[in-house]
């Protein structure tokens, strides 16, 4: 049998910490809007980490906090045009629409920057932990943005690594991002498991050689590109079926 684990590695953003947490925030400022609002966001957020990682040999890279800023304003340019669903009162129709545009972005990112985690999160880490498994997170986040997630989610003494991407200015689904965990810890890929609710990410990081959870709490249809996950879940909790 394959010995367990001595390492879990987790992504942040979707896995630990949920993302469409904003959702709610979003609907007050964009009403009917808010899961689309959210959607939106995240996808761009995503595809621009990559435009930045694959164009020119990452010569254009810049922080996720700012990709995180400038995928808000993507959608709410596309989700609360002024011509279509703006709030009753026509607050981003005014003359003032760039002002308020720029108040809900501030509201929205300083939500992101403090989003809800999983309520199962800190359990099954502070369970890694007693059983003396190395647990971290390797993450697209910047270190400060990383920084205040862990802490406001009351995470920093149940994680060994928080590890970003910024230190190699390029993203997941890069190798060298990936390759990152295993610097950390200084164990092989195949002595680890990495833990994302991403289905892209769990494909990249089963690519890269980890052992691999696709959280799958969305309940998505299976990725229909790369390697299968070594297993998937639905919480965080399966994690405790490698050991
Ligand atoms: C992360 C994003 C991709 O935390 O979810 O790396």
């Amino acid at each position: 049998m394959e010995k367990a684990p001595r390492a879990v590695l987790f992504d942040a953003y979707g896995t630990l910490f949920d993302v469409y947490s904003v959702s709610m925030a979003a609907e007050q400022l964009f009403p009917g809007q808010g899961a689309r609002l959210a959607q939106v966001w995240r996808d761009k957020q995503i595809e621009y980490s990559r435009l930045l990682t694959t164009c020119n040999h990452g010569a254009h890279y810049e922080p996720f906090w700012n990709v995180t800023e400038k995928a808000l304003r993507y959608a709410i340019e596309l989700v609360a045009r002024p011509s279509d669903s703006m709030p009753a009162d026509g607050q981003f129709n005014s003359k003032n629409g760039e002002k308020n545009e720029d108040l809900a972005v501030s509201q929205l990112m300083n939500q992101y920057r403090h989003l809800s985690a999983f309520p199962e999160n800190r359990e099954v880490l502070a369970a890694l932990k007693s059983r003396g498994i190395v647990t971290g997170i390797l993450s697209n986040g910047d270190p400060a943005m990383l920084d205040v997630a862990v802490k406001s989610a009351g995470l920093a003494d149940v994680l060994d690594h928080v590890i970003s991407v910024d230190t190699i200015r390029k993203y997941k689904t890069h190798p060298d991002a990936y390759a990152l965990g295993s610097n950390a810890t200084g164990l092989q890929p195949k002595q680890m498991l990495f833990v994302s609710s991403n289905g892209w990410d769990a494909v990249a990081a089963t690519w890269f050689g980890y052992r691999t959870l696709w959280v799958n709490r969305a309940g998505l249809p299976a990725e229909q590109i790369g390697l299968p996950p070594t297993r998937v879940g639905t919480s965080l909790r399966d994690v405790f079926s490698f050991f």
